[in-house]
């Protein structure tokens, strides 16, 4: 049977999808400059920790296993690979196949929630963000890290808006131009945070890590 070239693109798209590109984020989000964050970030978790798009675990070596109970990961991707390297943490693991935006966790049942990464490539980050908030403690903290669009130079932050059609459908849903801060206060949270260039001046080099804690309705500005 003859196929067409739109299959073929499509059965191209797939395996692409399926087997390079987890190993391109792989090696991409193990980079120096990315795992620094994870170092500042990470080892603050504590308790019973939700870490949203765990993806293939390059963050499991960076919990303090002494403060963690368990890290439920989830992502409607994960690699087989976030298993071996919670196990070799030392790190009780449970996964969850599922997409962010429809959590399988009772409300406030959750001490820390890490995201690294991740919400650049969630589709609708607002609802994400809207069910981390509804899992957290009150006392809970949204620990961060993530790439997302620059202020300055004008430069870039056009390039982010006009690559990011093209750039999306090869990079896992990955979007350059989002106000990463802006997301996470709108959904309800307090952020204190930091945001800059961090290895060099590209649509990728603006990051933006903190905490964020959940807003009372009596702080709601
Ligand atoms: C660039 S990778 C980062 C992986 C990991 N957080 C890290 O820091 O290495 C983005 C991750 O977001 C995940 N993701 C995409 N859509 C998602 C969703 N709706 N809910 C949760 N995770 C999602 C992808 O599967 C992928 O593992």
């Amino acid at each position: 049977m003859l196929t067409t070239p739109a299959q073929t693109l499509r059965c191209l798209k797939t395996t692409y999808d399926a087997k390079v590109l987890p190993v391109l984020i792989d090696k991409a989000c193990a980079l120096a400059s990315i795992n620094e964050q994870r170092a500042q970030i990470v080892p603050k978790a504590h308790g019973v920790v939700l870490e949203v798009g765990v993806g293939s675990g390059l963050n499991a070596r960076y919990y303090d296993s002494q403060r963690v109970e368990r890290v439920i990961g989830v992502d409607p991707y994960l690699q087989p690979k976030a298993k071996q390297r919670f196990a070799r943490a030392g790190i009780d693991f449970v996964s969850q196949p599922l997409s962010a935006e429809t959590l399988d966790l009772t409300d406030h049942s959750v001490d820390s929630v890490v995201m690294t990464f991740t919400l650049c490539s969630i589709p609708n980050p607002t609802q994400a963000l809207r069910e981390m908030r509804r899992v957290l403690k009150p006392t809970g903290t949204l620990y961060y890290a993530e790439h997302g669009l620059a202020p300055q130079p004008k430069i870039i932050r056009k390039l982010q808006h006009v690559v990011t059609p093209v750039w999306k459908p090869v990079a896992g849903g990955c979007h350059l131009d989002r106000d990463i801060e802006q997301l996470i206060a709108q959904a309800g949270f307090t952020v204190s945070g930091q945001q800059g260039f961090t290895d060099s001046v590209t649509i990728v080099g603006y990051h933006y890590w903190g905490e964020a804690t959940l807003r009372h309705h009596s702080d709601a500005k």
